[in-house]
């Protein structure tokens, strides 16, 4: 996938295209990665707190607990409600959620399709030990490790389908942008 990462390694601006602030301000921007990776502290560090929409929020919203996966469904369903809405004024949005599966990538590609805006896939390429070790460390809540094994297997299966999925940028982060402290 080396050669496809990027359409283009300049932006119509000429900023390189692996900058977050170079890529279209409408886009939708999906994170694509497992559990423990650093996809939240990711975005964190890049885009304001109203441009990322989490699944962990949105569970938090529906059910009181960010790990309620019992809540999944609800706050999928209010997170592509609340993405919709923003695509449609024109504004970036950022998805915060594994989205290692390729029915989790295609309900969003088909979300930004449906408002006429570009998506990107912001792929962590990052180690299981890495994944497991941060997980292991979290203050917050811990992902059971079987949890995060499946993810990254099913990241791996994924990486050569990803390519022709339809996102306009694949933006791959690894392990320079995520460093162990
Ligand atoms: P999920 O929400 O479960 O999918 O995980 P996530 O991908 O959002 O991971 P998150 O950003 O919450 O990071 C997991 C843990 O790893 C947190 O305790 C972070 O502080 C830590 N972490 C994130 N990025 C880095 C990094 O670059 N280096 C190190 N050492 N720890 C990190
Ligand atoms: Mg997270």
């Amino acid at each position: 996938m080396a050669g496809r990462r990027h359409r283009a390694l300049k932006g119509p601006s000429g900023q390189p295209r692996d900058d977050p602030r170079s890529w279209p301000a409408g886009a939708l921007v999906i994170l694509v990665g497992a559990s423990g990776c650093g996809k939240s502290t990711w975005a964190a560090q890049r885009f304001q707190p109203h441009e990322v929409l989490s699944s962990d929020a949105f569970r938090a919203m529906v059910a009181g607990d960010q790990a309620d996966q019992s809540a999944t469904a609800d706050a999928f369903r209010l997170l592509h409600a609340a993405a919709r809405a923003r695509l449609r004024r024109g504004l970036l949005t950022v998805i915060d959620a594994t989205n290692v599966t390729t029915a989790a990538r295609g309900s969003l590609l088909r979300l930004a399709r449906g408002a006429g805006r570009p998506a990107v896939a912001v792929v962590f390429d990052v180690p299981l030990e890495r994944c497991l070790a941060n997980n292991a460390r979290r203050p917050d809540r811990q992902v059971p490790e079987s949890v995060v094994r499946r993810h990254v297997g099913q990241l791996a299966g994924a990486r050569a389908a990803l390519a022709d999925e339809g996102f306009a940028i694949i933006h791959v982060v690894g392990a320079p942008e995520v460093e162990p402290r």
